[in-house]
This record gives C-alpha cells, structure tokens and sequence, in this order.
C-alpha cells in the first residue's frame, strides 16, 4: 500500500513538472519600424509619426506588453525602430530594451517566462532586417513575404513558442492608407 501511494505520488509529480515544462509561454508580437522617408534620410515621415504616436500606443497598451525589445543601432539602422517604439514605451512607462541579432530569442522568452502576470513583450526591428530577425528568433517564416514586410509597416506578426500563429493589420484608418 504504502509503496502504490508512493509510486503515485511520484507519478503526480512528475506530471506536474511535465505541465509546467510544457505550459506554453504568451504569445509576443511582431512589427517593423514605421514609415521612413527615402533616401535613408533621418527620422519618420508624418504618416510615420502619425504611427508611431497615436497607432501604436492604444493597440499594444491593449495587450499587456511588459517588454519592448529593438534592434541595437550598432549592427542595424534601428534609429527608425527606436522611434516607432518610443511613445509607446512612454505609455506603458517601459524602457526599450536592444539587443542585436543573435540574442532575440534568448531575451524575448527569458522575459516570457519569468513574468509572473503573463505579460507579453513586442519586437520592433528594422523592416530590411525581417529575415535575419526570423531566423535569429528561429520564428518559422513561412507565407511570410519579407518584402511585403518591408512596404507594410502596419502588418503585425504573433508568435507562440516559435511558432507564428497570426498576421494582421494595425487597422489604423487614415494611416494605413485607404482598405
Ligand atoms: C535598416 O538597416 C540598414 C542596414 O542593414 C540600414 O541601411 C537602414 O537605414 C536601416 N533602416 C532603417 C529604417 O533604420
Ligand atoms: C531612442 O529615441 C529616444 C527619443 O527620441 C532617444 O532619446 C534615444 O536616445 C533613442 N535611443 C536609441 C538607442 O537610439
Ligand atoms: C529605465 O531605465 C532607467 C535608467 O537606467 C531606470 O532608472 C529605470 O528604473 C528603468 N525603468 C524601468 C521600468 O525598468
Ligand atoms: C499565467 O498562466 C499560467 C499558465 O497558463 C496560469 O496557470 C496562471 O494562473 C497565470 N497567472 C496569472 C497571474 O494570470
Ligand atoms: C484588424 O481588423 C481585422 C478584420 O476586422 C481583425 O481581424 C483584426 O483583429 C484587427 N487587428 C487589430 C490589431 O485589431
């Protein structure tokens, strides 16, 4: 008797880390810096601007965001991404963390699975840079067109455990132009 109990007990266990271990970690999102003049001239066009200070902000300030990672501008261009991220970030009274190419993922789920409210974090990267970034995140990029990434800063991207569960538009009228 004593020893069923014990062998159950262990059992339990086991299958308590077993769920722990496995629970799956929330989702994070996706986005590029927004709209850039040509020419690699500094800062956001207005639309950019526009974006960055009053589309940003109310979606993400809707999805417990407790981490906001860019791209460090020692390997990139990531002046635009920091821009698009900032009002945000001062909404949320969060500070950007950088990180360049290489590291993504390794801060992005240290951050998931440490937060004891389940919070979610979002990536804001240069958008000539998508590709390095979904490899760096080992983020399966399939169906994703890079270029049309690139073009489209309102598209964002969600990603559970790696894996990219969803695509969708900031849906910010008057910014993402006419639908
Ligand atoms: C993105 O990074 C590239 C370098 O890889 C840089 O030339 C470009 O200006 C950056 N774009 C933005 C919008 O910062
Ligand atoms: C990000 O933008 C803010 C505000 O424009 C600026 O103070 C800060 O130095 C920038 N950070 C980086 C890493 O470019
Ligand atoms: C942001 O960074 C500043 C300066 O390092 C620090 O004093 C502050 O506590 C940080 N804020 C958060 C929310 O981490
Ligand atoms: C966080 O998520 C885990 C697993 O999904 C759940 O058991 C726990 O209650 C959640 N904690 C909070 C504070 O929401
Ligand atoms: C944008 O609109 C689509 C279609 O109505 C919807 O499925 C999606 O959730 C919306 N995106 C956001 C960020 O609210």
């Amino acid at each position: 008797m004593a020893s069923f109990f014990g062998s159950h007990f262990v059992f339990v266990c086991l299958a308590a880390i077993a769920i722990a271990a496995t629970a799956p970690l929330q989702p994070y999102y996706i986005i590029t810096n927004a709209e850039t003049p040509s020419l690699n001239r500094a800062g956001l066009t207005p639309v950019g601007q526009a974006r960055a200070e009053s589309c940003i902000p109310p979606i993400f300030s809707q999805l417990n965001i407790g981490f906001i990672l860019s791209c460090s501008a020692n390997s990139l261009g990531c002046a635009a991404a920091n821009e698009t991220a900032m009002p945000l970030a001062q909404a949320l009274g969060l500070n950007i963390t950088l990180s360049t190419t290489g590291s993504v993922k390794s801060k992005v789920n240290a951050f998931l699975k440490a937060s004891a409210t389940n919070q979610s974090a979002l990536v804001v990267w240069n958008a000539s840079e998508m590709e390095d970034l979904f490899d760096d995140a080992d983020v399966n990029d399939d169906g994703i067109d890079d270029d049309s990434l690139a073009i489209h800063p309102d598209v964002i991207l969600t990603v559970v455990n790696g894996k990219r569960t969803g695509q969708t538009s900031m849906n910010c009228t008057g910014v993402d132009g006419e639908a």
